[in-house]
């Protein structure tokens, strides 16, 4: 791969991960994700963010540094938004290449920088606004943006080309693969971008949301004409789409989202199962999108984004000695872990001897804001009694999203 011209003098460094990995140890990636580092030349040159060190990727992005002239030794700086290991995990490899060069970060990233990468000389800790003139009219400002989504976290805003490089903020799921702007992507694929943007979001950064909101807020002052991300598609004929794509990504957390129902189900003996059908018909009776996962076979992190995104939520799950289904049991607890909040929700399960799982369902939601309608619950094989609620019940959560979304 070559470097991707952005403007004169600033290029960015994509290196594609497939979809073998997982991401974070434990997100699937079925379209891979990029992590894309930037040069910034001036009279001065620097290099911003940085690479995980796996298999040969490390090689594609010296390549990738060589198609620009520029090697390890011709970095001045090096800018670190983020520490987190998929962009610094190869550093202490580069920095032996080039100790002499000039490492900015914030104070929190300064510790940091030393224990994951052992590195604590030729550090400058910025202050939040701080500029680096790197001559030639290209200056660098730092702002402080904590908690996207470490606490440690800043971006950085080149001026004279007005490129925000925002590291995980703006960020998405999914290899660069000769497209790299938005300007070049068709209808279906700028769609793909912002759906795998979402699931990115959900995955990495949806218990920051708050900070999220604040950090748009405040970065709105800036003329931003390109966001530059450190994973997915560099937006820079309208920045303002992803930038309202995470606006309204963040605004989920508070609710409503949107006019749609994820349910999620799980069955042992098929008995829970029976019901989905009618649950699913009673929910678009109301003409409102359904998205339907069945667990364990979908992984939470494929989940993790239709939950986010809908106001509905609607639980197939049956008791499995007197408490929850474990499997759906670790959905629950990524939904409380990711702040899956302000829903309105309806289960179903069946039971053996006893109840229970809807007990220790209100014991772990307890503080997850959601408004439970009156579950349906029977011992055995449904009758014709459960088949029915299922419509009604389905109908019912249905208008109670939209009557939440009206607001
Ligand atoms: Fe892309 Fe939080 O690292």
């Amino acid at each position: 791969m070559k470097a991707v011209k952005i403007t004169e003098g600033i290029y960015c460094l994509p290196v594609n991960l497939e979809s073998y990995k997982l991401f974070e140890g434990m997100w699937p990636m079925p379209n891979g994700i990029s992590i894309n580092s930037y040069i910034v030349q001036g009279e001065q040159t620097a290099l911003i963010d940085l690479l995980e060190d796996v298999g040969d990727k490390p090689a594609d992005f010296d390549a990738e540094m060589a198609s620009i002239g520029i090697n390890a030794a011709g970095i001045d700086y090096l800018i670190l938004n983020h520490m987190e290991p998929d962009h610094t995990s190869w550093l202490p490899v580069f920095h032996a290449r080039n100790p002499a060069m000039k490492i900015f970060l914030t104070g929190k990233a300064k510790q940091l920088l030393k224990d994951f990468c052992g590195i604590d000389n030729n550090v400058e800790v910025i202050k939040d606004g701080d500029t680096l003139d790197l001559g030639k009219g290209k200056v660098l400002t730092f702002y402080e943006t904590p908690n996207i989504h470490w606490p440690e976290t800043m971006m950085t805003y080149e001026s004279s080309s007005g490129t925000l490089f925002a590291c995980d903020a703006f960020g998405s799921y999914g290899t660069l693969n000769n497209v790299y702007f938005d300007d070049q992507l068709s209808t279906s694929q700028h769609d793909f971008f912002i759906n795998e943007a979402l699931r990115y979001y959900a995955n990495i950064v949806s218990s920051f949301s708050t900070f999220v909101s604040k950090g748009i807020q405040r970065l709105s002052a800036l003329d931003i004409k390109v966001i530059a991300p450190s994973h997915g598609i560099i937006w820079r004929e309208n920045p303002q789409a992803i930038i309202d794509s995470y606006t309204r990504f963040a605004g989920y957390l508070n609710g409503p989202a949107e006019a749609e129902v994820t349910v999620i189900w799980s069955s042992m003996y098929g008995n829970t199962e029976k019901l989905v059908n009618n649950i699913v018909q009673g929910v678009r009776s109301a003409g409102l999108p359904v998205h339907v996962h069945r667990v364990p076979d979908d992984h939470v992190g494929l989940i993790l984004a239709s939950a986010w995104k809908s106001s509905g939520i609607i639980l197939g799950m049956p008791t499995y000695e007197y408490e929850m289904f474990p499997p759906m049991a670790w959905v629950l607890d990524m939904f409380r872990r990711k702040k899956i909040w302000n829903k309105k929700v309806l289960r179903f399960g069946s039971a053996g001897w006893s109840g229970g799982a809807q007990r220790e369902l209100d014991q772990l939601t307890e503080k997850l804001k959601w408004e439970f309608i009156e579950p349906i619950e029977w011992k055995g094989a449904p009758t014709d009694i459960e088949l029915d609620l299922a419509l009604k019940q389905g109908r019912l959560l249905a208008d109670k999203v939209k009557e939440f979304c009206a607001t």
